[in-house]
């Protein structure tokens, strides 16, 4: 496990001073956990002082408001009682759950005869890797990971679990995802037992793989199992059907993997977050690539860790998604938002990658979900970041010192232009 993070001292010591009871009385975990503030501040400030435009939040907004789909949004009045404020079963609405599993086959044409499990209903995707990793994760395993990605899973597997994280650059010198280095540290670092977690639409790139190099993906994968490896791969799909280029592949990673070996266990992860628009619902989705009668198995044990973390994902927003999905219009409401985010996408491209801006910043390839990611070729993103936010009260994230987040998903289309054109303007101030 990592060193202990020096913010988390701080809090242990403040506690310690604070109330010495309670410190004394600290799990482990206790000790362990904190809240990283990197994206959370960074959103949080920006949410008082963004007051021109605010592209931290990984949501999408409208004509001023949270995007949403009326066929959901409607239904808030209309439920009974029992519907809104009953229990739901452990593992989710079993009706909820056999919609969720015709969605998938019906986005996902390499799942339409596969052996997939009905999908468990959890609070939230977040919920989704916590549960995995009390599943499957001990102290001391290795995740491996790229060097860009969503930081949670970071405080899920890492501070909650005890995993090593091992990461591979996410680009190679063409700036795709970098295949080699993934089968290297995947060979490198395998024992008996290998955990991968891959994301595509990628947070925070915006990258999405091809046919092809999920292909690879797949090979290198199958060939570490051959090796005698078990390996389990999460495949977070938080930003499923957000794919706004033909050239790459538009359905999961995860069909792929469904039965490509019987030493690898896939995992889909997705929710209603961003499918949906409903990121505040907190419904997320865990589907196995696993045959019936070891699923049965396995959702005692889930079934076993939701009783004990939340009992359940809540009711009401069980209904709301499904009454949503059973809707007429709900498909035609959720084309009419991927237009919206696709034209910004595309104009997003377009803007960023214009030759002005060619000496101040280099634009990591994008081809879907929410985000765009600049990568500064002189001046420092957390400078940029706050010039931006206290000079122009616009809200972006620094990655890291040199790599800006841009969440165009939060940005009407005819904002685009300045967004960039102030960015250009604080880098090149600077
Ligand atoms: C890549 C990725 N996975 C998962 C999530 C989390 O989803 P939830 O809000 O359902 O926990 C996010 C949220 O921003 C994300 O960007």
């Amino acid at each position: 496990m990592s060193a202990i993070n020096p913010k988390v001292d701080t809090l242990n010591n403040c506690i310690r001073t604070a109330t010495p009871a309670v410190y004394a009385l600290l799990s482990d975990l206790g000790r362990r956990i904190y809240l990283p503030k990197s994206i959370l501040s960074q959103s949080s400030e920006a949410s008082v002082k963004a007051d021109h435009f605010n592209a931290t939040r990984a949501v999408a907004t409208a004509d001023s408001q949270l995007m949403h789909l009326n066929v959901l949004h409607r239904n808030l009045s209309t439920l009974t009682p029992e519907r809104v404020y009953g229990y739901p079963p452990i593992l989710g609405n079993v009706e909820l759950r056999m919609f969720w599993q015709t969605h998938l086959r019906s986005e996902n044409p390499l799942l339409e005869d596969a052996q997939i499990s009905l999908p468990i209903v959890t609070s939230g995707m977040t919920h989704c890797f916590s549960l995995l990793s009390d599943l499957f994760v001990n102290t001391g395993d290795t995740l491996i990971l790229p060097d860009k990605y969503w930081g949670n899973y970071r405080l899920v597997f890492e501070t909650k679990a005890g995993a090593e994280i091992q990461t591979y650059p996410f680009f190679n010198t063409d700036m795709c995802f970098n295949i080699n280095e993934f089968r290297q540290t995947l060979y490198e670092s395998a024992t008996d037992k290998v955990l991968i977690l891959l994301n595509f639409p990628h947070n925070p790139t915006g990258y999405a793989i091809t046919r092809n190099e999920a292909d690879q993906v797949r090979n290198a994968i199958v060939s570490c199992a051959e090796k005698g490896n078990n390996i389990l791969v999460i495949v977070d799909d938080a930003y499923s059907g957000l794919w706004y280029d033909v050239e790459v592949m538009h359905e999961s990673l995860f069909g792929m993997l469904v039965g490509c070996h019987p030493k690898v266990v896939p995992v889909k992860v997705d929710g209603a977050t961003k499918e949906e628009y409903a990121w505040g619902l907190r419904i997320g989705f865990l589907t196995f690539g696993l045959a019936e009668s070891a699923m049965q198995l396995i959702e005692e044990k889930l079934s076993g860790l939701i009783r004990v973390s939340t009992s359940g994902a809540a009711q009401i927003s069980q209904t709301l998604i499904l009454e949503a999905m059973k809707s007429i219009g709900y498909d035609e409401q959720k084309q009419s938002n991927f237009e919206i985010l696709k034209d910004r996408a595309l104009k997003v491209q377009q803007i960023a990658n214009d030759t002005r801006y060619a000496d101040m910043w280099d634009v990591y390839p994008n081809h879907a979900g929410y985000f765009i990611c600049l990568s500064l070729k002189s001046g420092n993103a957390e400078t940029v970041r706050q010039m931006l936010l206290n000079e122009h009260g616009i809200g972006i994230i620094a990655l890291s010192e040199t790599e800006l987040r841009v969440a165009y998903s939060c940005i009407d289309i005819t904002d685009i232009e300045e967004v960039f054109s102030k960015i250009a303007q604080v880098v090149q101030s600077q």
